[in-house]
């Protein structure tokens, strides 16, 4: 996600700012700018692009010395990676405040034509901006910085940290979190802050973790925190136990690492503002689709590479469950190229994390030139197949930089649940109540993902007790079938060994013959709760293998009392919905996988022979 520097003190600003947001790049970017307060009062700079190119923006453009800015390297959301949707945005028609923000503001269209009706001149796309005009208002009214900031950021819904200077107080720096990182760094005579402490642990490791709904006004010789309803509070400082080096990863051992701890919030932000609390959902993005194409589909099809193919397995499951609607799921590759029956009643979906795999762009554009609409779910924002597609659903991941994908999929895996519910919820499919009450269990997916990646070192245990393992199979069922292809996949991508996913009924044609004594297979149990379980059914699975001499690795639900008989390890995963279980049964397998790879001495952010983007044919 974003990058947030801050920072008041004698150093020379622009420096720190840079070298901030240059140890921030891990976060992945894709713009960058500062703004600093000087003798010539706010002045900012930012470009689309890189660091690199900012710089090059300042060469050009020199900037005042000074002592007191904020800068910040943007991962898209709201508006595409251009030089006008780059932070910092100024505010008011004075241009004298200057703000910054990483997260969403979920009710910025509101306040957005609230500034409209004003005569408010907007200068980008992007949510923050509405913020700054907000600020920069409020000031004027109040003549107060801590009370404007504090009055505005009252009002906003959803995620977000915001840094704000402005050029008529150049001594403070007003910070704000909500569901978004924000910590601040305490130096001698100077102070800072950062989305995470890799913005200023080359100059302290002293640090404070900014709470939830909270406010900073930082100046260089004082902290102050408090409430967003103005009560101090007094924080709990800490010492950062990593330097500078690990701060390219954010402290973690590898990029894989941080992307699977990751996925609580790339779950929660994927949901962010598209479903109530009720379990109604709300998605803006595909309303653009006509309803009655919507009403009048006769088969929806998915297509997909790789990682992005399996959560269209998932998302199958749950679209023909919710929504009643034909669903087949193709490799972008094989459609292209088999002469599909499509016609005007066809949406087909198109899933991508980098939204530039030529397969899959090769794959809608025939769709399109066939009559069909496209409706992708992608993670990065102003992406080719975002912009050729008649509709959006972006998942909320950030920037995921191991090519190995995880974080993206289990986001994937979340906005198919939405589409599935939507499509069920517009062509009343089941009882409103029902799909409602699905929308709920939904909701409370995030904490159980938190649960998991609590709770993975077994998992990262078998992957070092299998470190010398040759071959390694999946076994899934239903929805635990695309669980079981994943784990293979990240097996092969992280491991370089034989890995390979079965659906487990289909054991018995063919692939038990691969069973031999001390085989290791990896089965994921269904949920033993719902009346239609086909938890049974795997348990005979798994004696089958057993009888054959197969080591077998049950990733089972908590409470399944049956299933440690038949098992030599069992990897246990919160209970929910079985059809909501893959969330969570894939990520002990992305954490053996890691583990198993980093015990053979492999790079597990840079597989061999892989791109982050297959971008050729
Ligand atoms: C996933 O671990 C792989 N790196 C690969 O299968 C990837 O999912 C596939 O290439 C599709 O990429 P995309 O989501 O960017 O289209």
């Amino acid at each position: 996600m974003c990058g947030i520097v801050g920072y008041v003190g004698p150093k020379a600003t622009l420096d720190v700012l840079l070298g901030g947001l240059r140890r921030l790049e891990y976060r992945g970017y894709d713009s960058a700018g500062v703004s600093v307060i000087g003798a010539h009062g706010l002045e900012t700079r930012k470009k689309a692009g890189k660091l690199d190119n900012l710089v090059a923006e300042i060469a050009a453009h020199p900037m005042s010395e000074s002592h007191i800015g904020i800068g910040h390297t943007r991962w898209a959301t709201h508006g595409a990676p251009t030089d006008g949707n780059a932070h910092p945005h100024l505010g008011g028609p004075t241009q004298k405040l200057s703000l910054i923000h990483n997260g969403i503001i979920e009710n910025f269209a509101e306040l957005k034509a609230e500034l409209l009706a004003e005569g408010a001149k907007f200068a980008s796309e992007t949510d923050s901006e509405v913020a700054a005009h907000l600020i920069a208002r409020e000031y004027e009214a109040t003549g107060d910085l801590p009370t404007a900031f504090a009055n505005v950021v009252n009002r906003l819904h959803g995620a977000f940290t915001i840094l704000v200077i402005h050029e008529d107080q150049p001594d403070v720096v007003m910070a704000a979190r909500r569901n978004a990182p924000l910590v601040i760094g305490l130096g001698e005579g100077e102070n800072f802050l950062g989305s995470d402490v890799a913005a200023f642990v080359e100059f302290t490791k002293r640090a404070i973790s900014v709470g939830q709904d909270q406010i900073v006004i930082l100046r260089a010789d004082s902290v102050e925190v408090r409430t967003f309803d103005g009560h101090p509070v007094t924080p709990e400082e800490f010492t950062v136990d990593w330097d500078a080096s690990a701060a390219s990863k954010g402290g973690w051992s590898s990029f894989m690492a941080k992307e699977i701890a990751d996925q609580p919030q790339a779950v929660a932000d994927t949901l962010m503002g598209r479903i109530d609390s009720d379990g109604l959902v709300r998605l803006t993005e595909v309303e653009g689709l006509d309803l009655g194409l919507v009403m009048n589909l006769d088969r929806l099809i998915i297509v997909a590479c790789g990682t992005a193919a399996y959560a269209g397995d998932i998302a199958k499951y749950a679209i023909e469950k919710w929504a009643r609607i034909p669903v087949s799921v193709e490799l972008s590759h094989e459609f292209r190229y088999r002469d599909p029956i499509i016609t005007p009643n066809t949406l087909v979906v198109a899933i991508s994390q980098s939204g530039e795999t030529m397969d899959t762009l090769m794959a809608t554009r025939y769709a399109k030139e066939k009559g069909a609409k496209v409706l992708a779910i992608c993670n990065t924002q102003g992406a080719t197949l975002a912009r050729e597609s008649d509709a959006v659903i972006y998942t909320h991941a950030g920037p995921e930089v191991a090519v190995a994908s995880t974080k993206a999929l289990t986001a994937q895996i979340t906005a198919g649940y939405l589409l599935a519910l939507l499509l069920g919820q517009m062509r009343q499919s089941l009882p409103a109540a029902e799909l409602m009450a699905l929308g709920q269990e939904l909701l409370k997916m995030p904490a159980r993902v938190t649960r998991v990646i609590e709770e993975l070192e077994p998992a990262k245990e078998l992957g070092r007790e299998f470190a010398n393992a040759k071959s390694v199979l999946f076994l899934g069922r239903n929805v635990g079938f695309p669980v079981a292809m994943e784990g293979a996949l990240k097996l092969k991508e992280l491991a370089y060994i034989h890995a390979e996913g079965f659906a487990a009924g289909e054991l018995k044609h063919g692939p038990i013959a691969l069973i031999e004594e001390g085989q290791p297979v990896i089965v994921i149990v269904p949920s033993p709760r719902e009346a239609d379980s086909l938890q049974p059914k795997v348990i005979s699975n798994i004696q089958e293998i057993r009888a054959r001499g197969a080591k077998v690795i049950a990733i089972a639900e908590e409470g399944d009392t049956q299933v440690e008989a038949y098992s030599e390890h069992v990897l246990w995963i919160p209970q929910s919905q079985s059809i909501f279980s893959p969330i969570l049964a894939v990520i002990p397998l992305q954490a053996f996988a890691m583990e198993l790879s980093t015990a053979k001495g492999l790079d597990v952010d840079q597989p061999r022979n892989l791109a982050k983007s297959v971008t050729v044919e």
